[in-house]
């Protein structure tokens, strides 16, 4: 509507500017790692600032006021980014690199790859504090959880109704262990390959 407020504020120029940052970031680790290995270690790269809709509707599902406070400071993915490498190696590779970013001040780090969630869900999440002020949340998966996690969310992620089978559960489940099982030989052969080229 016209002369309704942004919940941002006026703060969505910066939120553009901080999210390009880190995907430049993010492509000169690629560009790095394409000159040092020959590998480019990131399959895709997406990224939103979130929704005017959407962050409204996540400040009313956790109870907070519709305010550039809450989705700004109470709420840290208006900045999300998502990280999508080939190997699970490289998803590391990425994540050390943005810790490590002198700008960028870690404010929570979730390892769902070595600590899978109960449903089998996997990925590296890492919440940044960017330039003093400016968060951003950053996902990082494999191709395979990413495929696995897409499936899942059309099927189950946050319906009400999920009283959702005990035997879909658990065969999504199966999926995601054997697609992490199929991740970790996926690496031992380019291991393989990179050791046969480089000797
Ligand atoms: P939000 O309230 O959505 O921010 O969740 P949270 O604060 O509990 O954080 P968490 O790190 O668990 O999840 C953040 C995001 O990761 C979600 O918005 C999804 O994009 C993704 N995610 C987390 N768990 C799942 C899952 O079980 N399945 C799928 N498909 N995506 C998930
Ligand atoms: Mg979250």
């Amino acid at each position: 509507m016209e002369n309704e407020t942004s919940i941002y504020g006026d703060a969505l120029p910066r939120l553009n500017e901080i999210m390009m940052y880190l995907v430049g970031e993010i492509e000169a680790v690629r560009e790095e790692e394409k000159e040092k290995i020959g590998f480019d270690p990131v399959e895709h790269c997406l990224y939103r600032i979130k929704g005017e809709e959407s962050m409204r509707e996540k400040c009313r599902r956790k109870g907070l006021p519709e305010t550039p406070e809450s989705a700004l400071e109470k709420i840290h993915d208006a900045i999300g980014i998502r990280v999508v490498c080939s190997f699970v190696n490289d998803v590391y590779k990425i994540k050390d690199r943005l810790i490590s970013l002198p700008e960028c001040e870690i404010v929570s780090e979730k390892d769902y790859i070595r600590h899978a969630k109960s449903n089998g869900y996997r990925s590296y999440h890492l919440i940044l504090k960017v330039r003093g002020n400016t968060h951003a949340e950053i996902q990082l998966r494999t191709i395979s959880m990413d495929t696995w996690a897409a499936l899942e969310h059309h099927m189950t992620y946050k319906k009400h109704n999920s009283g959702a089978d005990e035997l879909i559960y658990a065969e999504l489940k199966r999926c995601a262990d054997e697609l992490a099982s199929t991740d970790i030989t996926m690496q031992t052969i380019k291991d393989m390959i990179y050791e046969n080229t480089h000797s």
